[in-house]
């Protein structure tokens, strides 16, 4: 299958990055956000992410301008999606909202373009079974911050075509990433592993074995993770992870992975880590030095 021209749904955190690392690689990319705003700013974050880019030497001015080039916005999804061969939609985690998306997709976009999900945690079958092309709607879940990150998990629905999976293969490829894939249970395989683990943590901080800055040393000196489980939790949001952490507890009817009675309570108190300014640490002053929040010291 030849890809072309790539419509991205959503200009969040996670749609401006995809569509930049299309636009960065030649594809015609369209972003498309219900809100006008939201566009304009991800215009915004994509050229500053891409100045960065030139200041560490990993992009010239020119390559910068080309890509800018290559991108274009719009708020209206059936004119944005008519000449697509692929659509990766990274709107909200929220299901009702995407099934119907879906749907729309369905009915506005080429009937062999693909529709691809970037999903955290939603099934892709259902999202597959909300289209009259199951075969062709598949995960493509890049991870955040998307131009620096080389991981896309594919996600195989359970009627995802071999030939379209094999299309998004080496399309990620020829962006310079490294795809796995993998079937199509609760949490893929990033989140079935990674959540249970800061779900543990918090759980550990909760029964009073060790202090928040203890767990996250211990994870990142003892097992040289980059970040501890606990500001990584911050980083996603806690919000995200007590969302996908009932979908696995949903999913497997499996108490292993109940969310901890502590992430609960701070997700209804709106501590929901770098992005509410509080979470098990305080990012007042910013998120490069880390400090433990009050409640924990
Ligand atoms: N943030 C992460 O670290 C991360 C990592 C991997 C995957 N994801 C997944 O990526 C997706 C997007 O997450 P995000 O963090 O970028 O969210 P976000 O909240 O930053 O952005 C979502 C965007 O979707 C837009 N939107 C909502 N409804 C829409 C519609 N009907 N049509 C078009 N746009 C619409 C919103 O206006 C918003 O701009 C989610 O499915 C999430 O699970 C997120």
């Amino acid at each position: 299958m030849n890809i072309k021209h790539i419509s991205v749904i959503g200009a969040g955190t996670m749609g401006n990055g995809i569509a930049h690392v299309f636009a960065q690689n030649g594809f015609i990319v369209t972003l498309i956000d219900v809100s006008l705003s939201q566009l304009e700013n991800a215009l915004h974050t994509i050229s500053k992410n891409m100045d960065r880019q030139i200041a560490k030497g990993g992009l010239t001015e020119e390559a910068k301008l080309e890509a800018l080039k290559n991108l274009t916005i719009n708020t209206n999804l059936a004119e944005a999606v008519k000449n697509a061969d692929l659509v990766v939609e990274a709107a909200t985690e929220n299901e009702a909202l995407k099934l119907k998306i879906f749907q729309q997709l369905d009915e506005y976009a080429p009937s062999d373009a693909i529709l691809a999900s970037n999903t955290s945690s939603i099934s892709i079958t259902k999202i597959a079974s909300a289209t009259k092309r199951p075969k062709l709607v598949i995960g493509m879940h890049f991870m955040n911050p998307v131009p620096i990150m080389k991981l896309v998990e594919i996600i195989n629905g359970y009627t995802t075509d071999q030939t379209v999976t094999e299309t998004i293969i080496s399309l990620s490829k020829s962006l310079g990433k490294i795809p796995c894939v993998v079937n199509d249970y609760p949490g893929f395989i990033a989140n079935k592993i990674l959540m249970p683990m800061i779900n543990e943590a918090i759980c550990s901080l909760h029964e009073g074995i060790a202090g928040v800055e203890s767990i996250d040393t211990i994870m990142k000196l003892g097992m040289a993770h980059p970040m501890g489980p606990l500001q990584l939790a911050d980083f996603i949001g806690l919000d995200v992870c007590l969302s996908i952490l009932n979908v696995l507890y949903q999913g497997f009817g499996n108490p292993k992975y109940a969310p901890s009675p502590l992430l609960v309570n701070m997700v209804m108190a709106g501590k929901l880590g770098i992005k509410t300014g509080e979470g098990f640490y305080l990012y007042t002053a910013g998120n490069k030095e880390l400090v433990v929040a009050n409640r924990f010291k």
